[in-house]
């Protein structure tokens, strides 16, 4: 399903799936076997990648989505225009993910797919993470209001 809203052409729609089904193929997941390939398309233009990586010790484990993010973060990127992500069975994105990618872009366009291309959800972050807190929330910290 492709939604009419999508801020992207359809090759660049197909592109960010297939650079997340690619990046899938690195997952390292051998406690969950379930593995993630995601892809974010920066402002500039560039994608990056990032697959999950689990830990023996399980809660140091990191998420496609989040790999990606701090590739594109720690490259320069600061505003996200839309991230791919693909699992074998085109899951949502966790709770995690979403509160850490709405910081880079609550409008970012959001697809869910499997390797085949077919995807479950298309839409807005906004619409996965509703009332979302973000950076505008702590400008009280900032001005000193709110510090207790
Ligand atoms: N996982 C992700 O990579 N992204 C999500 O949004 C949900 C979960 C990973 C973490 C772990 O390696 C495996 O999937 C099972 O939870």
């Amino acid at each position: 399903m492709t939604s009419s809203l999508s801020p992207l052409t359809d090759e660049q729609r197909r592109s960010l799936i297939d650079a997340a089904a690619s990046a899938r193929k690195n997952a390292y997941a051998p406690y969950s076997n379930f593995t993630v390939g995601a892809a974010i398309l920066g402002d500039s233009g560039t994608v990056y990648s990032g697959c999950n990586v689990e830990s023996a010790s399980y809660g140091a484990t990191i998420c496609g989505e989040r790999t990606a993010a701090v590739k594109a973060i720690s490259e320069g990127e600061r505003r996200f225009r839309a991230v791919a992500i693909v699992t074998g069975n085109a899951a949502m994105p966790c709770g995690i993910c979403r509160q850490f990618l709405y910081e880079f872009g609550p409008e970012m366009w959001v697809i869910t797919a499997d390797p085949q291309g077919r995807s479950s959800f298309e839409g807005p972050l906004k619409d996965l993470l509703p009332y979302g807190f973000g950076p505008a929330d702590l400008v009280e910290v900032e001005h000193g209001e709110a510090a207790d």
